[in-house]
This record gives structure tokens, sequence and C-alpha cells, in this order.
């Protein structure tokens, strides 16, 4: 038997058994959510994103919008009543990478979908001020003239049917042509309005 004192006369000995044991916690927490239910199936009536709202979800995260936005609407009545039902794992199964973020800079996005007419997101992403004369969110003028080429989307399909999202290999041999030659506005614009509505589970108005 290791008496206490001598654990606590030997750092190497003391950071060994705080590893052993924060490892051990860690494991106990962590395993299970690999194989519950509650985090590995997808929420009912969940559909994958298209191929075009995908490409926008890459803007997304080129643009660093989810520095500024989370998606994670936390079980909080001030934040329900705001955003709407608060985020739940099943709909976030097929996410990678994940976009929940920490930091709200603006607004949380996870059920924005619905919430603006495109023509309101074109003029806002145009410049913000043009209708939030307050905002502080940047302006990215050039969404409207890059084109899409649509050129790596099958290959973003498939990888991510390989990490468990049902996309088959028809989706992905159609994608090209449903994004080829679009601006990449309108791709931003798709995934921002998906968002919240890729499933009907949850009806609470926002
Ligand atoms: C520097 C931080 C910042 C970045 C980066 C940013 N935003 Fe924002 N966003 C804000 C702020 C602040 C607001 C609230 C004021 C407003 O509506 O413009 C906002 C509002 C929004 C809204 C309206 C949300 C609502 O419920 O009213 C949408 C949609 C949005 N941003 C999308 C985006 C997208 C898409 C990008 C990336 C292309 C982006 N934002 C990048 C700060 C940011």
């Amino acid at each position: 038997m290791i008496k206490h004192e001598t654990i606590e006369k030997n750092i190497g000995l003391m950071i060994l058994l705080i590893i052993l044991v924060i490892s051990g916690g860690g494991l106990a927490e962590i395993v299970p959510l690999f194989f519950t239910n509650a985090t590995t199936k997808p929420i009912e009536g969940l559909r994958t994103y298209t191929p075009l709202e995908l490409e926008g979800r890459d803007i997304y995260i080129r643009e660093g919008c989810h520095v500024c936005h989370t998606q994670q609407i936390r079980p909080f009545r001030a934040e329900t009543e705001r955003y709407g039902h608060y985020s739940t794992a099943n709909e976030g199964v097929w996410e990678h990478p994940f976009l929940w973020g920490s930091k709200r800079t603006g607004p949380d996005l996870a059920r924005v979908g619905g919430r603006y007419s495109d023509d309101w997101h074109r003029a806002h992403l145009y410049n913000p001020r043009d209708v939030v004369p307050e905002s502080k969110m940047p302006t990215y003028p050039w969404l409207f003239e890059n084109k899409l080429s649509g050129e790596d989307t099958a290959a973003k399909m498939r990888v991510l049917a390989k990490l468990g999202v049902p996309y088959t290999e028809e989706d992905a041999s159609k994608a090209r042509e449903q994004v080829e030659g679009k601006a990449e506005i309108d791709a931003v614009i798709a995934y921002l309005q998906a968002l919240g509505k890729l499933h009907s589970q949850y009806t609470n108005k926002r």
C-alpha cells in the first residue's frame, strides 16, 4: 500500500496517478456517447444537405462565419424563446465537422432557416448595415462574383458517405450539375435556409 505522504512527496508518481484518474473519468464520460442512440441515431426524418447546401456550408466555414455565430441553442428559456427548440445531439449526427461553436458575436443560427427571405440574406451578406444599421458583421461582396465549379462536390460527398452520411453513389454522380456555375452567394443562402429545417420534429415557432 502506497502511503499518501509518499505520493505527495513524489511529483512524478503524483502526475502519473493524476493522469490515471482523469483518463478513467474521461473515458467513463466520453465512451458511452459513441454507443447511445441519443447521440448516434439521427432524429426522425433527418435529411442530408443537397450538393448546393453542402457547398454553402464549406463557404460558411471558409469565411469564418462560425467564429462569430454558434449553431447550438442551449436548453434555457432565454435561448429557446429567442431561437426555438434547444439543439439536440441527434440533429447533428451527420455534421462533419460540427459547427456548434462557443463564441457568439452575432446571434445563434441553428434555426435561422426560413426566418428571413432569400432577398434579405442577399442584402445582408452584401452589406449587413443596409438592413441592420447597427450591425458590425463584415461585408461579403465577393460571394456575388465567385462561381462554383462543382469539381470537388462529388468527392466531398463520397468522403461524407464514408463517415456515415447516407449519400449514395448516384447522389454524388449528380452533384456537379447541381452546383456548377452557381454563384457562391446562392450556395450560402441555400445553406442558411436549411439550418433547422433538415427535419420537422420541433414545430415550435421561433
Ligand atoms: C465579426 C463577426 C461576424 C462574422 C464573421 C459573421 N457575422 Fe453574421 N452577424 C454578426 C452580428 C453581430 C450579427 C447581428 C447584426 C446583424 O443582423 O447584422 C449577425 C447576424 C447574422 C445573421 C442574422 C441572424 C438573425 O437571426 O438575425 C445571419 C443570417 C448571419 N449573420 C450570417 C452570417 C454568415 C453567413 C457569415 C459568413 C459569411 C457571417 N454571418 C459572418 C456577426 C458576424
